[in-house]
């Protein structure tokens, strides 16, 4: 399971002989689902070299602060920016030593005071330097700072000493790392949401479409990702910005969007269709660019599959979330379609009312499940959204009780 999913990891490596573990805490990392830059001491290109980190990370390793060539393709500054996590592996009792004294005197101790990330250490020392006060000292005032350590651990040490100061193996390191991330409601989960409407095309140039912008789909992203969820978007076009966190993946017509979501039904826990999906499509779609000809002409349309329905269908279906736009009888439409297309849950909103719904900052609506329902009032998107993820965790937890 992808724990780091999206993430930006920074790793440090320091010069100890641990350096060599770094090779295979990338892979890990990169397994993890994290996206990985490295940053390496002087020191630690004695035990490693740079080209072996940058063909398992897949990324330029930086080395030096002052190196002109460097700044001009990601300067320390946009690293800092960049990590989600700073996590420092090997961390050797030197660094340690330079990050408690908040000194900035390399690449690596800059970025560490440069960024608003959370920082990890995996210390790795001789055992007798591990246990010396000024080492422990260090370590105290960077755990006051809000460090957090992973390791050492205890046993037998390249010099032949035995005790603590072996630096953790690189699975515990990135488990711990992605452990980091796992607050919230959701955490864990992997959500899936389809947002925006679909493009049904009639030839090369026009297409069938819808009004909806996609605020309400991104908002539900951004809400998920919050809770902690490692959060897909199946996003029809829209002109809004991907969310922080959020993975978005392009598609066009609802043939696409169903092949994409079901694509990703083996790594997902919960699925929200909240794109407002053609229910046709042209039957058939013109090479060229339809000429201007009689004054009435026909356009024969064919049903597109439904998408919810096929994902509450499948099996080992994700918990499953459908949207109901109705201009009238609004709950008695919604639950008609929540048993039709087998959902777990629908959110009814009434697009009659052009203030909310479609192309709106706003929405109000109402949650419907099997045996309840929630009024949510009028509200902007976000905050509504906030409220559906909630009463999605809340019907989660209450199906784990059940099972
Ligand atoms: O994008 P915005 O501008 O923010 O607007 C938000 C919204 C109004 C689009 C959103 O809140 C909303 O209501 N989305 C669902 C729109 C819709 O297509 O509703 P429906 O009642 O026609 O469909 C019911 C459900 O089936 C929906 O979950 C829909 O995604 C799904 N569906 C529909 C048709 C189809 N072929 N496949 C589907 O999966």
């Amino acid at each position: 399971m992808a724990h780091l999913f999206n993430r930006n990891v920074l790793l440090g490596v320091s010069g100890g002989i641990a350096a060599y573990k770094s090779a295979e805490l990338v892979r890990q990392l990169l397994e993890q689902g994290a996206t990985v830059r490295v940053i390496m001491t002087r020191g630690a290109q004695e035990f490693i070299t740079p080209l072996t980190l940058q063909a398992l990370s897949g990324n330029p390793v930086h080395t030096e602060l002052l190196d002109a060539e460097a700044e001009l393709g990601m300067s320390h500054i946009e690293l800092a920016r960049w990590a989600d996590l700073l996590l420092i592996a090997p961390a050797t009792a030197d660094l340690l030593a330079r990050l408690a004294g908040g000194r900035a005197d390399d690449l690596l101790t800059t970025v560490a005071l440069a960024t608003a990330a959370p920082l990890l250490l995996a210390p790795a020392m001789n055992q007798q330097m591990w246990r010396d006060k000024a080492t422990a000292a260090n370590v105290a005032t960077l755990r006051a700072r809000g460090c957090a350590l992973v390791g050492p651990a205890s046993g037998e040490q390249a010099c032949g000493d035995i005790g603590p100061g072996r630096m953790e193996e690189p699975a515990v390191i990135a488990a711990t790392a992605a452990s980091l991330f796992e607050t919230g409601l959701l955490a864990g989960k992997r959500v899936v949401i389809t947002a925006g409407p679909t493009r049904e095309a009639l030839d090369p140039v026009r297409f069938i479409s819808n009004h909806s912008s996609g605020k309400m789909g991104y908002a539900l992203a951004r809400a998920a990702a919050d809770a902690g969820a490692r959060t897909t978007l199946v996003s029809g076009p829209v002109t809004l910005p991907a969310p922080d966190h959020v993975r978005v993946l392009q598609v066009e017509s609802a043939s696409q969007m169903l092949e994409q979501s079901l694509q990703l039904l083996p790594e997902c826990d919960i699925f929200i269709g909240c794109a407002a999906v053609a229910d046709y499509r042209p039957a058939a779609v013109a090479v060229q660019k339809i000429k201007k000809g009689p004054e009435e002409i026909s356009l024969q349309l064919v049903r597109n599959p439904d998408i919810v329905a096929a994902v509450a269908a499948s099996e080992n279906r994700p918990f499953t979330v459908g949207f109901a736009a109705e201009t009238q009888d609004l709950l008695a439409h919604a639950r008609d379609k929540m048993a039709r297309k087998g959902l777990d849950m629908i959110v009814a909103n009434d697009v009659s009312d052009r203030s909310i719904g479609f192309n709106s900052d706003d929405n109000a609506a109402t949650v419907l499940w099997a045996d309840g329902e929630q009024v949510l009032a009028l509200a902007g998107k976000a905050a509504l959204a906030r409220q559906i993820i909630e009463l999605i965790a809340g019907r989660l937890v209450t199906a784990d009780k059940c099972n």
